[in-house]
């Protein structure tokens, strides 16, 4: 395994792969990495020649500055748990070999990013396109692999891939949780011990809720569920939407569409954590 931090240089070992007809499997991360981020990489080891992951935790991404300051950076451990998954390179570069000039795209995902995450994190899925179109560019992988726990993120990147009409096969991966359901997260490091404690009950809300089915209407299973989360004094609900599983927009009936996702995003303590699941 090779740690590189210059974008020629991966541009150059990798297009030597391109070149003998190598596949190149891609997985993007912000690093301070779980089973969650290994799932993916490990997807990517068995379906392709060759496996890039990139470590950037990406400022233009972060809408709140704090954020950005805390999240959790674990360099050292990364490399050692990506050399023992069958990684063949590491790109990790500097703020400055992605951003030599700050980036002024803007990209429109017309109603994709203007729910959930999008409506509450204003200028995050744009910052995730910007850093997101950059590493496609430079590492020009055939298959790129990301997760369902970000759910929205995983819509905005396909309508990225039509937008600059790039030949690049997403690959979805299931979200994969801790044994009490938490999905996981490099968040969860964050959270204080008994915020920790309180933070299943997010997942088993949502599981309990799908068992409810059609019981109720959309608007009482919503209230049921906010209700239920926020019964717990370390949890605060900001967002909880039934959403076509597609075009991300709310339902408001059972029959208004053929799949339905739940997507929940709950403050605990001064962490935020993000869940979702099928509902239909
Ligand atoms: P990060 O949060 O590090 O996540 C990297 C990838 O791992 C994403 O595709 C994410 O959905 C996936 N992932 C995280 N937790 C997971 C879990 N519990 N189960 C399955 N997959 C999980 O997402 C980002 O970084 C950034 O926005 C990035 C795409 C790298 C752009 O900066």
């Amino acid at each position: 395994m090779e740690v590189i931090a210059k974008t020629s240089e991966v541009k150059n070992v990798l297009t030597e792969h391109r070149s003998k007809g190598e596949s190149i499997g891609f997985v993007p991360t912000m690093g301070a990495l779980h089973r969650g981020h290994i799932s993916l990489v490990e997807k990517a080891v068995s379906d392709n020649n060759i496996v890039v992951v990139s470590i950037f935790v990406n400022p233009t991404q972060f809408n709140d500055t704090t954020d950005l300051k805390n999240y959790p950076r674990t360099p050292d451990r990364d490399m050692k748990i990506l050399e023992k998954s069958g990684v063949h390179y590491i790109y990790m570069p500097s703020e400055q070999e992605i951003y030599p000039d700050p980036d002024t795209r803007v990209f429109d995902f017309g109603k994709l990013d203007k729910v959930m995450e999008g409506e509450h994190r204003p200028g995050h899925f744009n910052g995730v396109a910007q850093v997101v179109s950059k590493l496609f560019d430079i590492v020009e992988p055939h298959r790129a692999y990301f997760g369902q726990k970000d759910f929205q993120q995983l819509a905005i990147i396909r309508q990225l891939v039509k937008l600059l009409n790039l030949k690049i096969e997403i690959v979805p991966c299931p979200i994969v949780r801790e044994n009490d359901g938490l999905a996981m997260s490099s968040r969860n490091l964050l959270l204080e011990p008994s915020i920790r404690q309180s933070a299943p009950l997010i997942f088993k809300t949502l599981s309990d809720a799908r068992n409810k089915g059609v019981e109720l209407s959309v608007k009482e299973l919503i209230s049921w569920v906010v209700t239920t989360i926020n019964k717990d004094n370390n949890l605060t609900v900001e967002y909880f939407s039934l959403a076509d599983s597609i075009t991300l927009q709310p339902i408001l009936n059972w029959n208004d569409s053929e799949s339905i996702i739940g997507c929940i995003a709950v403050r605990a303590g001064k962490i935020r954590l993000i869940d979702n699941a099928y509902f239909k």
